[in-house]
């Protein structure tokens, strides 16, 4: 790793980066501190931070593009994180040395040329936050909420989860040196995202209950034992997390496209993502808003009921059963930051079935890219806003896939065998899905039957695209 000193950072290129303080999102309260709830002293709305110097300082649009582009360049270890390359816009950190970084963000943009024709939708793109050090898109604010935890002086960082944010969580405090408690569901939790935890050296305790009674415990325990609260409804990861909108601006040479589409389960990514695109707007950065549109599961979908049945006023909790864990949460700790956000740039809030759900993570799978279950949320919502012509063929989407692939075997390995949903499929189910399953098939170890096997496959490719 070179030093700062010898490190090719770009010269003489540095702003002050942001001074921060918290604003109540309710009563819009400034306040400098926040307890471990991160709630508003005055109203109890959550706390999101802002800089309320912005306005009047010298972060000129042009000159922020060309700096956080020349640092592309640069391998000085904060340039080379994703997030930290545009620290002007987030909290000042002590010093450098304080940062937490596993090289996170800059994750690729890539064209769908199946899923576009098949939805008509030319310029269709997925940024794969699943490309991130832990494989999901927790890790761009874990950087940040890690760095200010260690800054604090914590020995101890904790969350609730559904698997991804402990994975990251564990790995960003044991870079920091810092101990990790875990608190998850018992047996809704994927194996790859509990083995990362125990890799990365949590406390990891499996807990009867469900996301949501994991995350009001970690409230108690918050209150009694001298842990950092890492989930969302920490700020400085909102803070991190908004960093996306700014990388995918920049891969789009800062024209913005029409929509965006996300999965919303804790809603706090869909908050950040907000968050950037509107701080982006206010500095000058784009010239218009894209509409960021969230998408949850059927069986899942606190935000759907929350506007449809309470007008966006009040919170309509669910009993959350889906196999997309990641997103299998009823009471979403964000979701007044995100009607916020819905309504500031006008995107829509749809729901998907399970069936759904396994449909496009299959052809995402097909195009060589691969995501977990809830990412894949984002391909089967567009289908539902085209059908409603809430997005029209000839506009721009980015779906953001927030998962790898690898995120979710038993999902996969269940798809392929036939045997993910309970219930037997309806035949026009099962004749839509059958080109998408391969299962593997256990054969003798002979020549000839790895040549009739590779006969069979020619033949069902053949009957598929005459039918
Ligand atoms: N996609 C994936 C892969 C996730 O892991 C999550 C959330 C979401 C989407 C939804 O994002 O909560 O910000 O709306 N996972 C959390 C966790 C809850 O504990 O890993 P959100």
């Amino acid at each position: 790793m070179p030093s700062s000193a010898a490190s090719g950072k770009v010269p003489g290129a540095t702003l002050p980066q942001a001074t921060f303080c918290f604003r109540c999102i309710g009563c819009g309260s400034l306040v400098q501190s926040a307890s471990q709830d991160f709630r508003c002293p005055q109203c109890a709305n959550l706390l999101e931070i802002t800089d309320p110097g912005w306005k009047s300082s010298s972060l000129d649009a042009g000159t922020l593009k060309s700096l956080w582009r020349d640092r592309r360049l640069s391998s000085a270890p904060l340039d080379l994180s994703g997030v930290w390359r545009f620290r002007e816009l987030l909290p000042a950190t002590a010093s450098e040395q304080q940062m937490v970084t596993l090289r996170e963000g800059n994750t690729p943009l890539y064209d769908l040329p199946q899923a576009s024709r098949n939805t008509g939708v030319a310029r269709l793109y997925a940024k794969h936050q699943g490309m991130n050090p832990t494989g999901s898109f927790k890790d761009t604010g874990m950087t940040v909420a890690a760095t200010f935890a260690r800054q604090a002086g914590y020995r101890w960082v904790a969350c609730a989860s559904t698997g991804n944010t402990s994975a990251s969580m564990a790995a960003y405090a044991a870079r920091g040196g810092m101990r990790s408690l875990v608190l998850v569901p018992d047996g809704k939790i994927s194996w790859s995202k509990l083995s990362q935890a125990l890799d990365y050296g949590a406390l990891t305790c499996q807990l009867r209950t469900d996301f949501d009674g994991c995350l009001r415990l970690l409230q108690e325990v918050v209150r009694r034992a001298p842990v950092y609260q890492l989930n969302s409804i920490n700020p400085f990861r909102l803070e991190g997390q908004k960093t996306l909108a700014f990388e995918l601006l920049e891969q789009f040479d800062w024209q913005p496209p029409d929509h965006i589409i996300v999965p919303g389960g804790n809603l706090g990514n869909s908050s950040a993502i907000g968050k950037g695109l509107l701080e982006m707007r206010d500095l000058g950065l784009i010239p218009r808003l894209p509409k960021l549109s969230v998408i949850q599961a059927e069986g899942a979908n606190a935000l759907v009921r929350t506007l449809r049945e309470g007008g966006g006023k009040r919170l309509v909790s669910v009993q959350a059963e889906t196999r997309a864990t990641a997103i299998r949460i009823g009471n979403p700790a964000s979701w007044e930051k995100a009607v916020k956000v819905l309504q500031a740039t006008g995107g829509a809030c749809e729901q998907v079935s399970e069936f759904e759900i396994a449909e496009a993570k299959a052809e995402i799978g097909a195009e060589g890219i691969g995501c977990e279950p809830a990412s894949a949320v984002t391909l089967a919502g567009l289908k539902k806003l085209l059908h409603q012509g809430f997005v029209k063929p000839e506009e721009t989407v980015v779906l953001i896939l927030t998962g790898n692939l690898l995120k979710d075997p038993d999902f996969t390995m269940d798809f392929h065998r036939g045997s993910l949903f309970p219930e037997p499929a309806q035949e026009s189910e099962s004749t839509k899905l059958k080109p998408f399953r391969h299962p593997p098939v256990v054969l003798d170890a002979t020549l000839d039957a790895v040549i009739a096997a590779l006969d069979e496959a020619e033949k069902a490719d053949r009957t598929h695209s005459n039918a």
